[in-house]
């Protein structure tokens, strides 16, 4: 097992994740823990992952330094190999410029983290101090333009550096670089596979609820699919799935969802129709963050009426994922969002929670839906947010500007399937932004609404690329909607990567 030590970086479970798709256990821990502690779960290495901090300020987070004396092959990942370099008396100074984004580096020394790999190499970098000067008994195994130390390691121990963020796609052999300090440098084993988690997981879930029962929150999203099999192999008929259908979905959805659980894979499935209690509790509402703590809240009080007719419901099953976790702040890393299931919560609730799924990333989740018998159409479903459509309506939510992003968004939906990219783009929806424009159509001025398409490249969500959508496609797309949807004139591309913007626009 790989530990990883949290100091902060919105990307810390990244690299727990790229250490399990190696199939080696990996587990991310509090940057508090002991040297001890570490110690007794017999780690085959430890990586200290990047963080926000600075090494010189007074309450950066640190660790314990003597992890660096037990034995145990240590990578620094950005802040991580600072806090390295700090420790042994090397020179760590704040950058003039934050260097965010792409690089290239030029390395130096081949053995350990780099070796079979090629000697200029594309990496991501995300920082504002700089490593100037390795301690003494330190190599310094790569340069950039801007960092004259962007790679380090120990010239007698086992301890590696690097200024830049293998975990993140966008460093083009950071998954190499990885796998050299995993099964080279740490020769740790692959042994660790989705079928282990199933077992795992399904004899957890069968300790935790004993002969009681389960009710599921059921959206027909790949997580709370995946989610409700899991339960189901589990525990079998304890399981009962309910279905909201807070009138945020898109279109043909709430049908589509009952169609496949209910009558496909006869699975116990209640649909609730409670459109107008949330547009009710929407009205008037435009702060993102208070539509989504009322929509998740809303979706508890329905789940415990629904509980309350049903007998002797305990526990409430949700397809939480690491990513909603993390982005809703861990102890280190910054709030960004607040996603539904985990921020808004009421304080007297009335299940118990299993989450089953939390400590896996998006395409873990993909995975383990194909081994629980999942059909293809359900695990390589686009992700949708809990909130729905709701925060694709930017400010207030009605249903008048409720149907004019579901027309579009089932308009580029069907022109993506058309065009056969379904799969190669990770996300893609329209979103309102709540801006008129005039336009002009047969002669006449219109002033009517701008939609806005997003869509995205990702593998998990925690970063992303805007879809290279051909033009020739987006042409048709743009030119049905001014067509078929009333009060849009004018459509828009969004070219934002994540980061700086977020996939959603709220
Ligand atoms: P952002 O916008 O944070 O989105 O870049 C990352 C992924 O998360 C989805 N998302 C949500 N999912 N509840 C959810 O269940 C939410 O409140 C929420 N907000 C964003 C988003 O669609 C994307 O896939």
């Amino acid at each position: 097992m790989i530990v990883v030590l949290d100091f902060g970086s919105q990307y810390n479970q990244l690299i727990t994740r790229r250490i399990r798709e190696m199939g080696v256990y990996s587990e991310l821990h509090s940057h508090r823990l002991t040297a001890e502690e570490i110690k007794q779960m017999k780690p085959a290495g430890i990586i200290l992952s990047g963080g926000p901090n600075s090494v010189y300020e007074e309450d950066s987070f640190r660790c314990d330094p003597e992890i660096f004396n037990m034995g145990v092959p240590v990578l620094g990942i950005c802040y991580g190999m600072q806090l390295m370099v700090h420790h042994y008396g090397g020179n760590v100074e704040q950058a003039d410029d934050r260097e965010y984004g792409k690089a290239e580096i030029s390395i130096r020394h081949e053995e350990g983290l780099f070796d079979r790999l090629p000697h200029e190499q594309i990496v991501w970098m995300s920082h504002s101090d700089k490593v100037i000067e390795a301690p003494d008994d330190f190599t310094v195994d790569a340069v950039s333009a801007s960092c004259p130390v962007a790679a380090i390691s120990h010239s007698q121990h086992p301890l590696y550096g690097v200024q830049f963020h293998p975990e993140v796609n966008h460093t083009t052999y950071g998954n190499d670089l990885l796998k050299n300090f995993i099964f080279h440098v740490c020769q740790a084993e692959a042994n660790w596979s989705m079928e282990n988690f199933i077992e795992m997981q399904s004899e957890k879930i069968r300790q935790q609820v004993g002969d009681r029962n389960v009710l599921c929150a059921l959206s027909g999203g790949v997580d709370s699919s995946v989610v409700a099999a899991l339960i189901h192999q589990a525990i079998g008929d304890q399981l009962t799935c309910v279905f909201v259908d807070h009138g945020l979905l898109r279109k043909h959805e709430a049908d589509t969802v009952m169609d496949t659980f209910r009558d496909q894979f006869h699975m116990n499935v209640i649909k609730i129709d409670a459109k107008d209690r949330f547009l009710q509790k929407l009205a008037g509402v435009s702060d993102p963050e208070k539509k989504r703590k009322i929509i998740g809240n809303e979706f508890i009080y329905v789940f415990d009426e629904e509980a309350s007719k049903l007998e002797h419901m305990d526990f409430l099953a949700q397809g939480t994922l690491y990513t909603d976790i993390i982005e809703s702040g861990t102890e280190t890393a910054q709030t960004i969002k607040s996603h539904h299931n985990v921020g808004g919560l009421p304080e007297h609730m009335k299940f118990d929670l299993i989450e089953p799924l939390n400590t896996l990333f998006k395409d873990e989740v993909r995975e383990l839906g194909l081994q629980l018998g999942l059909p293809e159409d359900i695990v390589w479903r686009q992700p949708f947010p809990g909130p729905g459509l709701a925060i694709r309506v930017l400010g207030e939510v009605t249903e008048e500007k409720l149907a004019i992003v579901r027309e579009s968004d089932a308009i580029l939906r069907d022109e993506i399937a058309k065009a056969g990219l379904e799969k190669e783009i990770w996300q893609y929806f329209t979103v309102l932004p709540n801006i008129k424009s005039v336009g002009v159509m047969g002669d006449s001025r219109t002033y009517d609404h701008t939609i806005a398409i997003r869509a995205v490249t990702s593998v998990d969500g925690m970063t992303s690329d805007w879809a290279r959508v051909p033009l020739e496609v987006l042409e048709k797309i743009s030119n049905r909607m001014v067509n078929e949807v009333n009060q849009i004139n004018r459509v828009v591309y969004d070219v934002t990567s994540k980061p700086p913007s977020t996939i959603e626009w709220e």
